[in-house]
């Protein structure tokens, strides 16, 4: 058997990798991938070399445009939030991650993939939907439901069995689990299990704490086309340039910090911790450029869409037909998003200040106060509130009837 394993040089995956090797007896073949996290890659490499992993099965990819690109964009279009306030930062890097290892088994010829997520969670869904919607004859090996190093303790003993290094770090046991890329930090469990107790500050890895924040706002100007955001003040940006940038400006302003309970797929309640300060900014400025240039029954349709297209995402439908429906219709209505708008980043908070377009819909003429507008007659709204208030005058005068 060989198989893809979705490798970070940690010493989960580390032990899996061992794993895989003793008890599957399984060529392993290792993919890593630089999709922002902000950890340097060459000591995986290095340490899937230690493990006997031969170099032409050791993979290493740097994804990070790509995954902004064709991933975190297309979902910004959308303005997708899971239940009301996460950005779904982890939900949507696993499908990338999956078909990496779908075509890097295709290459190899490698008949399984595998992967590191508990069998509790949502990414165990994400990772494996994804790799049978690619390759629906795939073996998965998910080794954390299988094994029985159910401990730290059973894992250390054999890591130590099968020389894998431990860092002095991670003798002890990790205070909470994280997961990292360009659009967030997650961090959950252990001492942040309990949700009536406040996350301690050293939780929080990327965003400086909004009372730390500098007392002066900093301005930006952010560029869209067609719904993607190409500038930032006047400075054109790739999409993980573009969205590194932001995450500079939102950590120093302490924006996008999110202690949320969510609803994982499997059925339980979850406690996380969030950063994700760039996707926060990037969120209310695509809101900003909308609000201007879409029209109401548009803007009102992608609103009612979106719950529907964020939860397909949180539960691991992204190459789903339903999903790409969703989306096609999404692209569809960001044909004249196009325009910029200027944000305020003060204090843990992004505020769009200012939004111009060419496609603008808003009009000055129309909308103002004072004497104008050709379009619109005051008369014609007299006959338009009469009319929508029948029903209500109905009712109303029923209601009297029945209280009389
Ligand atoms: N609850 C988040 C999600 O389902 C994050 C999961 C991974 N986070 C982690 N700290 N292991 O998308
Ligand atoms: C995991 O269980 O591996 C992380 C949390 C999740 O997938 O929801």
């Amino acid at each position: 058997k060989k198989v893809v394993l979705a490798y970070s040089g940690g010493l989960d995956t580390s032990v899996i990798l061992k794993w895989l090797q003793t008890t599957y007896n399984c060529e392993v073949i290792t993919f890593t991938a630089d999709l922002g996290q902000g950890e340097e890659l060459e000591p995986a490499r290095k340490k899937a070399e230690l493990l006997g992993i031969k170099p032409e099965n050791i993979f290493i990819e740097d994804v990070r445009e790509e995954f902004v690109r064709d991933y975190v964009f297309p979902m910004f279009r959308a303005n997708a939030v899971y239940e009301g306030l996460y950005l779904l930062g982890t939900s949507i890097a696993r499908p990338l991650i999956a078909k990496k290892q779908i075509e890097i088994a295709r290459k190899m010829g490698a008949d399984a993939v595998a992967h590191g997520a508990t069998g509790k969670g949502n990414d165990q869904v994400r990772f494996e939907l994804g790799y049978y919607a690619l390759e629906p004859d795939i073996t998965v090996i998910a080794p954390w439901r299988e094994w029985d190093l159910t401990s730290r303790t059973r894992l250390l003993e054999f890591a130590e069995a099968h020389q894998i290094p431990i860092a002095k770090d991670k003798r002890g046991e990790a205070p909470f689990s994280v997961d990292a890329n360009l659009l967030h930090s997650s961090s959950e469990g252990k001492v942040l299990e309990d949700p009536a107790d406040d996350a301690p500050e050293y939780v929080y890895q990327r965003t400086i704490s909004p009372e730390e924040a500098p007392d002066e706002a900093t301005i930006i100007t952010i560029a869209f086309d067609k719904g993607d955001a190409v500038a930032i003040n006047g400075e054109a940006l790739s999409p993980a340039s573009l969205l590194t940038k932001l995450n500079e400006l939102g950590k120093a302003n302490g924006i996008g910090r999110l202690d949320l309970v969510e609803n994982r797929f499997v059925g339980m309640k979850s406690r996380g911790i969030y950063e994700t300060p760039g996707g926060t900014i990037l969120l209310a400025a695509h809101r900003g450029i909308e609000s201007i240039t879409l029209d109401r029954g548009a803007a009102h349709l992608k609103d009612e869409l979106m719950p529907r297209y964020a939860e397909l995402i949180y539960n691991g439908f992204w190459f789903s037909p339903e999903r790409e429906m969703l989306q096609a219709a999404i692209d569809y209505s960001q044909a004249y998003v196009t325009g910029e708008v200027t944000v305020k980043l003060y204090k843990g908070n992004a505020t769009v200040i200012g939004r111009k377009s060419p496609y603008s819909l808003y009009n000055q003429e129309l909308v103002t106060f004072e004497e104008g507008a050709v379009a619109y007659d005051h008369r014609d709204a007299a006959g338009f509130i009469k009319l929508n208030a029948l029903r209500l005058r109905t009712l109303g005068s029923r209601a009297r009837k029945i209280s009389e």
